[in-house]
Parts: C-alpha cells; structure tokens; sequence
C-alpha cells in the first residue's frame, strides 16, 4: 500500500522522470523485483495472496509507465504535458513557378496524343547538338545560334535547342518514336526584357511509316486548342531550319490583345510560338534509319513565351530573378 501511494505521487514530465520512474519501480534493483524476493520468506498458506496483491501491483507500476512512455515516443494517445487543444503550427506552402506550370499543361496535352516524355542533357556534344541534325562545322545555320561553347573541351556545349534529343533518341529507340522533350537551352544572346541568355522548350518528335505534313497540323492545331482556347486561330509561315524539309513556324492569334494590337503581338494580332516541319531525310539517315520508309515531323515551341501569353508577363527575367513578389501571384497547384 505504501508503494501504491508513492507510484501515485509520481509526477513524470520528461523522459528524465520516466527513466527514473523504471528503475525505481521495474528495474532489476527496482521495488517490483525487490518484492517478489521476499516471496521465499512468505509462510506456505499465505503465498497465494501475497502473490495476488504483488501482481496487481507489478501491473499497476507497468499501466502507468506505459501511459508516460507517449512522452518520449510520440505514440500515446494520453500525451502529458502537451496541450491538443492548441491549435497547430501554420506553415505555407510555396507555390510553383509560372514555367513549371506552364511546361506541365503542355506535356500533359502531348501525353494525350500519346507523346512519351524524354530526356537529355544540357552539356551536349557537337553531334548531337549540330552535325547530327544537318549542321556541319561551317553550316551558316550555326551562326543563327550564338553557343556557349565549354572551355575545357571544344566539343562541348551548352545545347542550343532541345533538337539535340531528337538525335539521341533516334540513335537508341526501336521505331516508331513519339516523343516530347521539356528542357532548358542556352544562348549567348544580350539579356534584357525580351531575351534571356537561357530559356526553356518543348520539343516533339514523331517518326513512322506514312507520318505526313497533315498529321504534324492536326498535332499542332490540337495543342493550341487545348492550351489557349477553342477560338485561338494558327497560322503557318515558311521557314527554314536544317534538320526539317518543308519548314515552318506558326503563329497564334494573341491572346492577350484578341488580334486587335498589343505590345506582345507588336500589334500584329500573331505570336510566333514554334519552329516545325518534317524531319530531313538526311537526319534519319545520320542516325541509320531507312528515309526510304519513314518519314517523320518535329516541333519545337518556346515555354517562355507560351508563359507570357497565359500570364501578360511582360519582362523574361521576371522568370529568373526569384522575386517572392512575382512568384507568388501563380498559385495552381498542378
Ligand atoms: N530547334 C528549333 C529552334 O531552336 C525549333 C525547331 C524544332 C524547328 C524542331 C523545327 C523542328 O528554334
């Protein structure tokens, strides 16, 4: 009875308290153990009894150090010393960035159309990023891109366009292929509002038997359709590029004016959006595939100034500079 009373005394607020609360009580020179010694010392007739009352006793000190132990390991349900009526600590979540969202919207569009997300790097060698898409050493194409190129090694760059994982995926997938390819590229380019010196693309690739111009626009229509509305309108320009043959770049009908004239559509009423065409045959076979049975369509569209049409920003560095005041105006969570 004595001992009851002390276990009831027993404040225990710390892990401290606890573990001196066992050896007091269940260690191996702890009361329970000391008490079921003198069990030898008990005359035959009244061992049952005090067997009974040490029982009740041994598990009376054992409820009450399992109802502490919740201090030390999170787990009780009776947690003393913490108040669960407080309410919790708030924390905000951050938000994501305006190219992320935007980059997310267009890979899930192409994954519809059954486009699989590939990758590559942003150091990239000169055949992938130029001889391998029909841009040998003193291609003047090349010049239409200034290239950081890596002092260590003057076959390296930093890649130019995400056209350099249509190379490598060409070089190592079984056909067909059909892919897009999200990325950062980089161009030596004077940084101010409407130039950065690195942006990011998406690009596409489709190779098969019988894949023709009509399949690319109907690709292409599909997206806009999807990303900026029903009543967005498309144009299509000739253009050139060295890896596609016919080339072309398409414009949107700008979003942010409606056609009638703004800054960003340079009151035009278009935006050019990507760069496109079918793939040279000349490229399908740098790359060992037949041009003779396959045939194939590219794209490449700029996140950035998908993002500007969404959004009306009106500055490319806004994107890199990490100001929370930008940042946090783009809060979907997808
Ligand atoms: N790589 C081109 C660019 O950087 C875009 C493009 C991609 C054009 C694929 C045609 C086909 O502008």
């Amino acid at each position: 009875d004595q001992y009851k009373k002390e276990i009831d005394q027993w404040v225990i607020g710390s892990a401290e308290d606890l573990e001196n609360y066992r050896i007091r009580f269940l260690g191996t020179k702890g009361i329970v153990k000391a008490l079921f010694g003198e069990m030898k010392n008990i005359p035959a007739g009244e061992k049952r009894s005090f067997g009974q009352v040490l029982n009740d006793f041994k598990q009376l000190a054992e409820a009450k150090y399992e109802d502490n132990k919740g201090l030390t390991d999170g787990k009780d349900k009776d947690t003393p010393g913490m108040d669960l009526t407080l309410p919790g600590d708030a924390f905000t979540l951050g938000t994501r960035h305006p190219l992320s969202l935007v980059r997310n919207r267009i890979v899930s569009i192409y994954q519809r159309l059954g486009f699989a997300v590939a990758e590559g790097p942003e150091i990239e060698d000169d055949w992938h990023n130029f001889t391998a898409l029909n841009m040998p050493e003193n291609h003047p194409a090349r010049d239409m891109q200034d290239t950081f190129y890596i002092q260590r090694n003057p076959d390296w760059v930093l890649r130019t366009h995400t056209s350099s994982v249509q190379a490598r995926v060409l070089e190592t997938s079984p056909l067909p292929v059909r892919i897009i390819c999200p990325g950062r590229v980089y161009r030596n380019e004077t940084v101010s509002a409407r130039a950065n010196c690195f942006f990011h693309q998406v690009e596409g690739l489709y190779v098969d038997k019988h894949v023709s111009f009509a399949d690319l626009k109907q690709t292409l229509y599909f997206f806009v359709k999807e990303m900026f509305g029903e009543h967005t309108r498309v144009r299509f320009r000739p253009s050139y590029f060295p890896f596609t043959e016919p080339s072309a770049e398409m414009d949107i009908s700008c979003t942010v004016c409606g056609g009638t004239g703004c800054s960003l559509c340079k009151h035009t009423g278009w935006v050019e959006i990507l760069g496109c065409g079918m793939v040279h045959p000349q490229l399908l076979e740098n790359l060992g595939i037949d041009s003779t049975q396959y045939t194939g369509f590219a794209f490449g569209m700029g996140v950035e100034r998908i993002a500007q049409l969404n959004y009306r920003v009106n500055d490319l560095r806004l994107y890199a500079q990490n100001d929370l005041r930008f940042l946090q105006q783009f809060t979907s969570s997808t």
